[in-house]
């Protein structure tokens, strides 16, 4: 069984099918890139398997148990974290803060917001150790919103990371940022990732960030699967060619 199944997944916006039939396994510590032109569904389809939005048809299979149907918050307490590809942070919050407050939506009960101190200290160190290793403990002090574009991104991943999960999913991470930041942050996320004790999901059109993190690649096109495998078959696949890489995107 792998630990992500989805089967059959679709979800339509009036006439849009912006997710279409989408079946897609995903193995225990692998990294998965979602690729594909703008608007081929890969943040409709993080926010069915997040659950924000809701699937008009199929299903979403997450170690086992069916998520289709859970509330965003039910979906982040069995373990699946994500980052928006618009940045999501408190601007005035310290870095330290911002990851502490992340920790902490997965970890204390919605119903004991403060949830006495040791629930306090255990997201406090969750959130610290998510920001070490993103490499970010230097700027742990300063607020969001004053961090370099590269750090505000690797941030938001260390939030999710906070909240420990076992799937991650990245949409863009390297959005917006400069080359030498898009360099930056792929090395930390390399180095995060090597020893592939998490499973991620991808979004990034950066193809060469993708040909180094990801093992597998899913391409989406108008909503469908058009190809799904190893980097080097799915870089000499014609349909690929010619619906992305070929630049008709
Ligand atoms: N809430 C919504 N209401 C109506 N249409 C939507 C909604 N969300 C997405 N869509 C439509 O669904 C399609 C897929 O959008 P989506 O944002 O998933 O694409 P994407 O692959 O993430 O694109 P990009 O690369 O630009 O981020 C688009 O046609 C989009 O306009
Ligand atoms: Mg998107």
């Amino acid at each position: 069984m792998a630990l992500l199944e989805i089967d059959e997944l679709t979800r339509r916006f009036g006439g849009i099918i912006a997710v279409d039939r989408v079946s897609m396994r995903v193995e225990a510590g692998e990294v998965r890139a979602v690729i594909g032109p703008n608007g081929a569904g890969k943040s409709t389809l993080f926010n069915l398997i997040t659950g924000v939005v809701k699937a008009s048809d199929g299903s979403v299979r997450f170690d086992g148990t069916m998520l289709s149907g859970m509330s965003p918050y039910s979906i982040c307490q069995h373990g699946i974290s994500r980052t928006f590809q618009i940045t999501a942070l408190f601007p005035e919050m310290t870095a330290r803060e911002n990851a502490r407050l992340a920790a902490q939506a997965r970890h204390v009960r919605r119903w004991q917001p403060y949830g006495g101190s040791t629930v306090f200290g255990d997201a406090a160190r969750r959130g610290d150790a998510a920001l070490e290793r993103l490499g970010l403990t230097h700027v742990a002090h300063r607020p969001a919103g004053l961090l370099s574009h590269g750090d505000q991104r690797l941030l938001e991943v260390a939030m999710a990371l906070a909240q420990q999960p076992r799937l991650l999913l990245l949409d863009e991470p390297t959005q917006g940022l400069s080359v030498e930041e898009t360099a930056q942050a792929v090395d930390t996320l390399a180095t995060l990732l090597a020893d592939r004790a998490m499973t991620v999901l991808l979004v990034e059109h950066d193809m060469e960030v993708v040909f180094r993190l990801a093992h597998m690649i899913t391409v989406l096109h108008r909503g469908a699967v058009i190809a799904d495998g190893e980097p080097d078959a799915v870089r000499a696949d014609a349909e690929v060619q010619r619906a992305y890489l070929g630049g008709l995107a």
